[in-house]
């Protein structure tokens, strides 16, 4: 079997991270912060911005040798800085190879222990059930729903939100 790593982005990577995310089936799942169509420029932005963060706290994922998909958590600020907001995103090829649910146990795993956290959040669209399901296996709670609490592509989406606290504490 193969394994699923947390990879650090180069800009290098560029090209096979937008060729990955270049793809409806995944931005029509995720905020708009996510381009489509997905250029080799939107990644190289996208790399050279967070490959500088520090800490880290984006990643590509890495499945054995190859990159095939983006996680990340997203800090917040003021009296929500012990909180994150978790995205993420495997390339058509890969999914349901078990990728998604593995890369999100990694990261809250660093998200929890290096970066200290408290809780982590994710907000999902009511017809996502894929990703619910690997929220849920990785130990989250559904909070619950707020109808149409998201507009995408011109259409009222239920926003599912999720949450998850520091085991370790
Ligand atoms: C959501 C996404 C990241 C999942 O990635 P993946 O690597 O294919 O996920 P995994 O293989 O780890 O797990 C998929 C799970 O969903 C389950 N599943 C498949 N179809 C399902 C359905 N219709 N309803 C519920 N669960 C379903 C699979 O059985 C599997 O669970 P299992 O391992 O317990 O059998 C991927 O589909 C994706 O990139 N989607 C577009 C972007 C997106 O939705 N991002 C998340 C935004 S909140």
């Amino acid at each position: 079997m193969k394994v699923v790593k947390l990879h650090n982005l180069q800009v290098s990577d560029a090209q096979l991270f937008a060729d990955l995310a270049n793809d409806s089936r995944i931005s029509q799942n995720t905020s708009d912060r996510f381009p489509q169509p997905y250029t080799f420029s939107d990644a190289e932005t996208f790399i050279k911005r967070f490959s500088l963060q520090n800490p880290c706290s984006v990643f590509g994922i890495q499945y054995g040798t190859d990159l095939v998909g983006g996680i990340g958590l997203h800090f917040r600020d003021d009296i929500y800085c012990k909180t994150a907001e978790l995205g993420y995103w495997v390339g058509l090829d890969f999914w349901g190879k078990g990728i998604a649910s593995e890369a999100i146990r990694l990261i809250l795993d660093l998200g929890f222990s290096k970066f200290d956290l408290q809780v982590v959040v994710a907000h999902v669209f009511g017809r996502n059930m894929v990703s619910q399901h690997v929220l849920k296996k990785n130990g989250f709670t559904c909070l619950g729903t707020i109808p149409n609490g998201a507009f995408k592509l011109g259409k009222y989406e239920d926003d599912v939100i999720f949450f998850k606290e520091n085991p370790n504490r």
